[in-house]
């Protein structure tokens, strides 16, 4: 394949120019006539290169902020032991999980067992817990509950924009998407964000800590922006990242959603949980909120055993996820370091990732690294062509990265 020739492709697709860390508008407004999928349609384009297409010394996969340590031996260990109940829909497991979780979250516990039931929990409850297959099922059926009927989605941009493109995405959609620039410094805009906020506003979301930038926002701050987001629009906190932060259930917005008319927090087990491969989340939020977004899901036919054995285990080894925690720490100093030495603007990470910025297309340096087995993500995929994205990697593997950065970099 011509590499040139995808070079130029991606280039033409992007917007070149944007700042990776703040824009100069208020916002970029996006609709269906002009960015209909146009998040997938940058992703599919990204070329991630096929295992086949790779040197033989292990390839070194940092770029879907994937956990490099993998899963923990006890997840694995009920993962292996759950494939004996392969043959059985899950149901009860989905309720010993949600009931582990709603312990963990101090919620009500639901009644064990309900047999069959995909209750999500019992009727009495203003607020509620739910399971999915992965976080990006809950986003999906947010966007869809919310905006079928159109109406205006607000994210931060860059971060993770999967809710938008998914309502963007629906055929003959009248939902359109305004995106705030983050501040220079790569904080979000939360008084952007809130000036964005219109009579047609749906729905408003964050992640924190963000992705692709890493950078958390502080509690207060955040708590202050949810308080004043309208009741009527839907405030979807995605904290995905959540447990990378030291105290993650201090930073947590949870506590604030259990009270609110509008605010859902995501979670999932994709992250410091290493269970990307087995698809696990949940949200938390208003009862009404989250019937609403049922009605846009498959519901408890999505999760399967061993995804939820190997969740249960997992939150219960608090160990494995201290050692996550330590290493994706450790592995961003280190690359912010190295990426600041080559002249990158480097945005602050909290997270499994680090973001920054060169001033000319970061595209070379991709191709490069992804020659020599190690596959790190553009910012191709936020429109960001002078950008890169770079997930947390064992100590070994970072300082291959960091080795190979100096090389190709010096030249
Ligand atoms: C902020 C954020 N939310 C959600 C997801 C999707 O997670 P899941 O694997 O649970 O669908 C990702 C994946 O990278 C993410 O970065």
């Amino acid at each position: 394949m011509n590499n040139e020739g995808i070079n130029r492709r991606r280039l033409l697709g992007a917007l070149a120019g944007t700042s990776a860390l703040a824009g100069t508008a208020a916002w970029t407004c996006l609709n269906a006539p002009t960015a209909h999928g146009r998040c997938f349609a940058n992703w599919e384009s990204e070329r991630i290169p096929a295992a086949t297409e790779l040197p033989t010394d292990a390839p070194i996969r940092i770029l879907l902020n994937e956990n490099p340590l993998g899963c923990s031996p006890k997840a694995t260990a009920a993962a292996i032991e759950a494939v004996s109940r392969a043959h059985y829909y899950p149901f009860d497991l989905s309720v010993k999980l949600a009931n582990q979780l709603r312990r963990k979250h101090n919620m009500p516990l639901m009644p064990e067992p309900v047999g069959l039931s995909s209750k999500i929990s019992p009727s009495e409850d203003s607020h509620v817990l739910t399971l999915a297959g992965g976080s990006s099922e809950l986003l999906f059926g947010i966007a869809h509950a919310f905006t079928s009927e159109g109406g205006g989605i607000i994210e931060a941009d860059p971060s993770y924009q999967a809710l938008g493109a998914f309502a963007l995405k629906r055929p003959h959609t009248k939902a359109y998407v305004k995106r705030v620039p983050l501040l220079p410094d790569g904080d979000a805009d939360l008084d952007g964000m809130l000036k964005a906020i219109d009579s047609d506003t749906k729905v408003v979301v964050i992640n924190n800590p963000n992705n692709p930038t890493g950078t958390a926002i502080e509690t207060a701050r955040l708590i202050d922006f949810l308080e004043k987001i309208p009741e009527q629009v839907i405030a979807v906190v995605d904290e995905a990242y959540i447990d990378f932060l030291d105290t993650p259930e201090q930073r947590s917005v949870i506590p604030l959603a259990l009270r609110s008319k509008n605010i859902v927090v995501t979670r999932t087990f994709s992250k410091i949980h290493g269970l990307a491969g087995l698809r696990v989340g949940y949200a938390i939020g208003p009862r009404i909120v989250i019937e609403q977004m049922q009605n846009y899901r498959v519901g408890s036919f999505s999760l399967n055993q061993c995804g939820l054995a190997a969740a249960m285990a997992s939150l219960e080894d608090t160990e494995f996820q201290i050692l996550s925690r330590g290493v994706a720490k450790e592995s961003r100093l280190r690359i912010t370091e190295c990426l600041k030495e080559h002249g990158f603007k480097v945005a602050r990470s909290d997270a499994a990732c680090v973001w920054a910025e060169s001033d000319s297309s970061i595209l070379p340096l991709v191709e490069k690294l992804a020659q020599r087995g190690i596959l790190i993500a553009s910012g191709l995929r936020w429109e960001r062509p002078n950008c890169l994205r770079i997930s947390v990697a064992t100590v070994a593997q970072t300082t291959k990265l960091i080795e190979s950065m100096d090389e190709i970099l010096s030249v």
